[in-house]
């Protein structure tokens, strides 16, 4: 008898502590949920605030490497002109490439294009006509860049050596053809095929209305030491200059001096520079 009370008391105790398991159950699974919300909704919110903080300073960052003088001015450009200069700032791109490259110099179009901004695009002599051809027909026959008559193709096809004087020739060339054609713009950026943005256009506008538009954006050390005769001294020859096949700049046996009346430095390939210094490249002193 008693042994089958306590058999029969078991499954008693069970039931009735199954009654409290629902409720338990399902008050973890709401607590966890809310948790996980909570974790998420931070998490995403802090990762959008740390990625703008992340652009501005990273701006900051490669600026100020070479004097206290540049950031100062990126100072005095948030604090001053942040009032007047609220307007949303227009950008030029000039993307270029090779034999191959008109697929990914449409997708690099495409991932940088915005209505506000200004497009040149330059295939180099090594691509076939045939590929020239269909890159300016890309551009010609997207209803968006047709409408908005912002993205062009350089009709002059240059030899580009990598490196060499007839790349700054192209880049200048480029520049002027953005000059002329459109007076709205503030920044010059050049990109290549491969490269592939970080950050929307809307983003970028943004961040950068509140720029002086007095602003180069350029990483820059001054030469020195072994790097001067190394980098500075000797002649190359660019091929691009007079051959009609692309191929590596040589170098020629003779060094010339070290330039005495301007510094030398060495910087990244890519540059923002503001439209009224790549109009001095262009036109010289007013
Ligand atoms: C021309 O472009 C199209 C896509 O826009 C591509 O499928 C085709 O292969 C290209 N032709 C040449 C010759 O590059
Ligand atoms: C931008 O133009 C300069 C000058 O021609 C060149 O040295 C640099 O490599 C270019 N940058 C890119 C990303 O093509
Ligand atoms: C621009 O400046 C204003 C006031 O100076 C400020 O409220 C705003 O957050 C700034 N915007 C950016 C993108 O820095």
């Amino acid at each position: 008898m008693s042994m089958r009370k306590n058999v029969n008391s078991h499954p008693g105790r069970i039931f009735s502590d199954r009654r409290w398991i629902l409720p338990f159950l399902a008050s973890l699974l709401i607590s966890i949920t809310l948790f996980m919300a909570s974790v998420f909704g931070l998490y995403s919110s802090s990762y959008g605030g740390d990625q703008l903080q992340f652009d501005i300073i990273s701006i900051g960052k490669s600026e100020d490497s070479d004097g206290y003088f540049v950031e100062s001015d990126l100072k005095r450009s948030f604090d001053t002109d942040g009032v007047s200069k609220k307007e949303v700032p227009r950008l030029a791109y000039l993307i270029s490439g090779t034999k191959g490259d008109s697929q990914r110099m449409m997708r690099t179009l495409q991932a940088v294009y915005h209505p506000r901004n200004h497009y040149i695009l330059h295939m180099d002599l090594e691509a076939p006509p045939r590929e020239r051809l269909n890159l300016t027909m890309s551009v010609k026959n997207d209803p968006t860049f047709r409408e908005v008559e912002n993205v062009r193709v350089m009709e002059q096809s240059n030899l580009v050596t990598y490196k060499g004087p007839t790349m700054i020739a192209c880049t200048l060339q480029a520049i002027a053809i953005l000059l002329k054609e459109s007076l709205n713009w503030d920044w010059f950026i050049n990109l290549s095929a491969s490269d592939y943005p970080l950050l929307t256009q809307d983003d970028l506008l943004h961040v950068f209305s509140n720029m002086s538009r007095n602003l180069n954006f350029i990483e820059h050390t001054q030469i020195h030491g072994w790097k001067l005769n190394q980098r500075a001294k000797p002649i190359i020859i660019d091929p691009g200059l007079y051959l009609s096949k692309k191929s590596n700049l040589a170098l020629t046996t003779q060094r010339r001096s070290l330039p005495s009346s301007f510094k030398l430095f060495t910087g990244s390939a890519w540059v923002m520079l503001t439209r009224s210094f790549v109009e001095y490249c262009i036109w010289g002193m007013g």
